[in-house]
């Protein structure tokens, strides 16, 4: 199948996300700092990319935090409990989702909520079919947005899975705000969610400056999306990918800097670039286990078990709610 008509086909069988690139795109560069939301990487070229960026060898975020999820995966069923509702924020891929599954007494519904909708349809196909005793209702949505309340089932105990470390992209206010919503979700249930560790700055620097240059691909997607969806004419190789750690705020954070002073058309306007200007396009920030539990605490929840590998690089968290 063709890439348009697969999008095609992730139109047609999930509602488009309200969201408008194009004027988010000339609000954001018009904005100081000029800015664009990290949720806009995720079209179909960027989930791609990012599954790629899982399987580097520096990126030791996604094979970390799967073995701990297959490593603990029957403690993970015991507090979830049976014929629970499952819903997973950025939902991504299969692969996570499918061990906690597997692991779960008789779960009843899968609610994945995912702003991306062509790794949305090859999500709800991998499930429907590793778990046909499932009720999978795929929700294409921005989960920093009200969610319609008529998708969960009333009366059952839910539980809410956030993998990837996704919450790091939150500034801190924004997560404790996010969190709070979730509570509020997933009340008499709970919340595991993954969240990468502060660590090694050099550990940090690697996963987001890889050797083979995806994340910088990743990252120059933004421009290439924002050349076909808003008529702009961004020249790549007048940018440059930046992404260092910042120490004392604990957050990879990830940029475009203009290499030379120019002017980029952007929805028919012109945008102008001094030479060194960036575009914020991501934060990633680190936890230490303390603070994202204090963090929870605040949100509503109340922090239960922890659970982390050897080398102290990822951490998995159950939040009653
Ligand atoms: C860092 S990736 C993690 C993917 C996967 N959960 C994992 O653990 O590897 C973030 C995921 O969240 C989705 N996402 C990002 N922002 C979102 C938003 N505001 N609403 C819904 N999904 C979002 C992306 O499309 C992507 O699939």
């Amino acid at each position: 199948m063709t890439s348009a008509r697969r999008s095609g086909a992730a139109l047609k069988r999930f509602a488009p996300v309200d969201i408008d690139f194009p004027d988010m795109l000339l609000e954001g560069l018009s904005s100081e700092p000029k800015r664009i939301a990290s949720k806009y990487f995720y079209d179909e070229a960027g989930a791609k990319l990012f599954q790629q960026i899982c399987d580097l060898p520096e990126y030791y975020l996604t094979r970390t935090e799967l073995s701990l999820l297959r490593r603990y995966a029957g403690e993970f069923a015991r507090l979830i409990g049976p014929d629970a509702e499952i819903v997973e924020f950025g939902a991504g891929s299969h692969e996570k989702i499918g061990v906690l599954l597997s692991s779960l007494e008789r779960p009843r519904t899968y609610v994945p909520v995912e702003i991306s909708g062509e790794s949305l349809v090859g999500l709800v196909d991998r499930i429907r079919a590793d778990h046909p005793q499932v009720d999978v209702r795929p929700l294409l949505a921005d989960f920093t947005a009200p969610l319609p309340p008529t998708i969960f089932s009333p009366g059952v105990r839910r539980a809410g899975f956030f993998p990837g470390s996704t919450i790091g992209n939150f500034m801190r206010d924004e997560a404790r705000d996010f969190l709070a919503g979730a509570a509020r979700l997933l009340k008499g249930g709970g919340l595991l969610i993954g969240v990468d560790l502060v660590k090694d700055p050099a550990l940090l620097h690697a996963a987001y400056n890889d050797s083979a240059g995806v994340t910088a691909a990743f990252n120059y997607n933004l421009l290439v999306r924002a050349n076909r969806e808003a008529g702009a004419n961004f020249d790549l190789a007048r940018f440059a990918h930046y992404a260092p750690y910042n120490v004392e705020q604990h957050r990879i954070e990830m940029y475009l800097v203009s290499r030379a002073a120019q002017l980029v058309r952007v929805c028919g306007r012109k945008v102008a670039f001094a030479e060194g200007e960036p575009i914020h396009t991501e934060w990633s920030y680190k936890y230490t286990v303390e603070d994202f539990r204090a963090l929870a605490s605040q949100a509503g929840f109340i922090p239960r078990e922890v659970w982390c590998d050897p080398d102290q690089l990822f951490s998995i968290h159950w939040l009653e709610a």
